[in-house]
């Protein structure tokens, strides 16, 4: 069994490296965010605002989030619906941002994400794998890349899926996302100590993943 953590700020190209790595070791990979998009989406949906702490912690008894893996691919299922990519509307980011600073939403998501962890060799991509979810995580990393590069490739990324996305708006969002994340109370988006910090700003794809598995194979051993 290996765990490898990969946390850091939006945008910056995780769950395309993680998933990539992912596939090499075969392994599973999750995307934590996806959980808290999820919580977002249902907040959201019964009309409640992001800033309403009472409202979103009165969600969460009516919401059972299961996570499948079909075809090696993640489906998060809420109430037994799968919303695809409807999680992934650059509201539902900022709903995400707000319910993750919530401690009972954190509390709410910390077993689903540790029993995957137990019962699978895991790439798991978030804001505190290394520090919360998985502190015993045999791989850290944190991943990082400037603003300016991590909002272009967000906004590529949403237009691709046919949403709607312009850059200045996406990397005004990302900001105030990425600010409310790092300092939050509870488990804020920083590198945990022993995590390798890794700026992917000036890297390919290809170039992202073999230093990522440069990390593991220094850090775990394996031979990949
Ligand atoms: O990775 P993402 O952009 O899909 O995550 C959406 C939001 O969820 C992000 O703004 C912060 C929150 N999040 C978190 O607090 N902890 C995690 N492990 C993953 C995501």
């Amino acid at each position: 069994m290996i765990r490898i953590a990969i946390d850091g700020p939006s945008g910056a190209g995780k769950s395309s490296i993680a998933k990539a790595v992912a596939a090499r070791l075969g392994i599973v990979y999750v995307d934590t965010g996806a959980l808290y998009r999820t919580v977002g989406y249902f907040v959201r949906s019964k009309g409640f605002a992001r800033t309403d702490i009472e409202g979103i912690v009165s969600c969460l008894p009516h919401i059972k989030i299961e996570v499948r893996y079909e075809n090696g691919a993640q489906h998060v299922y809420l109430n037994g619906e799968d919303l695809g990519d409807r999680i992934r509307e650059p509201e539902i980011s900022m709903y995400a941002s707000a319910v993750s600073a919530v401690p009972a939403v954190r509390d709410f998501l910390l077993d689903t994400q540790r029993d995957i962890a137990a019962k699978n060799s895991v790439i798991m991509d978030g804001r505190d794998i290394g520090t919360v979810i998985l502190p015993h995580a045999d791989v850290k990393i944190f991943m990082t890349a400037s603003n300016e590069a991590r909002a272009m490739r967000r906004t590529k990324e949403l237009l691709a899926k046919g949403m709607e996305a312009n850059y200045e708006d996406v990397l005004r969002e990302m900001i105030e996302r990425d600010n409310n994340d790092r300092n939050r109370a509870v488990a804020p988006a920083v590198a945990a100590p022993d995590a390798v910090l890794l700026d992917n700003s000036d890297m390919s794809i290809e170039e992202n993943v073999e230093a990522v598995l440069a990390i593991i194979r220094e850090k775990s051993g394996v031979t990949v």
